[in-house]
Order: structure tokens, then C-alpha cells, then sequence
């Protein structure tokens, strides 16, 4: 009988145009729990971005290079697919406010349809960070608000070079 417990690995899917403080506090909670997380962008988002995929991948990288167990990826079509294919047992995801809960109940029960193997684990979001999103850091910093808290150094360095552009 092999004893030799299968270790644990989880993906963490967003947009992350760009990376909050509250994802940063996500990735650092999944990185307790799971020996492995993959920190997933989805590639091909209906959604227009402001920063390419690659940018976002660098803006990651950068960010989660203290974690050792984090990786950084993209993925296109089915997340539940693309879970399977990295032999994750698990979906990490945020839920900052009841708002939240409906969208993501409904991805979570069909991605279970799809893959009852595969569970979504819902992380309750550090209270500091429950009202952060990207669509608002983005508003805000257009808008010339402060973001300084908000987001990871990195991404507040890119979004001022944006601006620049
Ligand atoms: O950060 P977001 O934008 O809320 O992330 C949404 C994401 C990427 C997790 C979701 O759109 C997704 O998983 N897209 C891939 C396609 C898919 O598998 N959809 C769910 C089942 S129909």
C-alpha cells in the first residue's frame, strides 16, 4: 500500500488586471493551505483588459516570488479542464461580500457538474481588503485617486507608466 500522501495542489483562476492586495492576501492563505498553488489568468477574457497577459504574468511573478510553492500561469477554455490537466484537486476562490456569493456559487456548481472531482474552496477576504477590487483600483487611479495600500508596489510602478504612455 502506498502511504505516501498525494500532495495537494490548488488553482487560484482570475482576470487579475492587475493584482490587488486583496488577491496577494488569497494567495498567501492558499499558499498555507495547499503545497502547491497556481495562480491561473484566464487568456482569453470577454472582458476588455488594461494590461496584456504577459504584463500581468510579470506583475505575478513578481509579486508571489516570496512564496515558494506559488506558480504563475495562464489558461484558456475550461478552468475545470485546464485544473485537470495540472492535477489540481482544488479551485481556490475570494468571496468578499454577499454580491459575490450568486456569481460564484453558480461557477462553482457548474464546474462541479463538470468535474466532481475537483472542489471550489472559498476563502473569506481579510477584512482590510473586502471592498478592493481591480475594476475600482483602475477607476481610482484614473481618476487620480491615491492607490497607494491598494495594490502591490509593482502594479502601482506599471499603472504610473501606463498613465505615462
Ligand atoms: O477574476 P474573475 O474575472 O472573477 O475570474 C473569473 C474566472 C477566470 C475564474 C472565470 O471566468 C473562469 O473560470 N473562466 C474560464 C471558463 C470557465 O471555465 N467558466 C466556468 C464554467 S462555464
Amino acid at each position: 500500500m502506498n502511504t505516501t500522501p498525494a500532495s495537494a495542489v490548488a488553482i487560484y483562476p482570475g482576470s487579475f488586471d492587475p493584482i490587488t492586495n486583496g488577491h496577494l492576501d488569497l494567495i498567501e492563505r492558499g499558499a498555507r493551505l495547499f503545497d502547491r498553488l497556481i495562480v491561473a489568468i484566464l487568456r482569453h477574457d470577454a472582458k476588455q483588459s488594461l494590461f496584456s497577459v504577459a504584463e500581468r504574468m510579470e506583475m505575478l511573478s513578481e509579486v508571489v516570488g516570496a512564496f515558494p510553492n506559488v506558480s504563475v500561469d495562464c489558461f484558456d477554455g475550461l478552468l475545470v479542464d485546464y485544473a485537470a490537466r495540472q492535477n489540481a484537486t482544488a479551485i481556490l476562490r475570494g468571496i468578499r461580500a454577499i454580491s459575490d456569493y450568486e456569481y460564484e456559487l453558480q461557477m462553482a456548481l457548474m464546474n462541479r457538474r463538470l468535474q466532481p472531482r475537483i472542489e471550489t474552496i472559498f476563502l473569506m477576504a481579510g477584512e482590510a481588503y473586502s471592498f478592493i477590487s481591480s475594476r475600482l483600483v483602475k477607476e481610482l487611479f484614473s481618476l487620480g485617486g491615491n492607490i497607494s495600500g491598494l495594490v502591490p508596489p509593482p502594479v502601482e510602478i506599471r499603472l504610473r507608466q501606463k498613465s505615462e504612455i
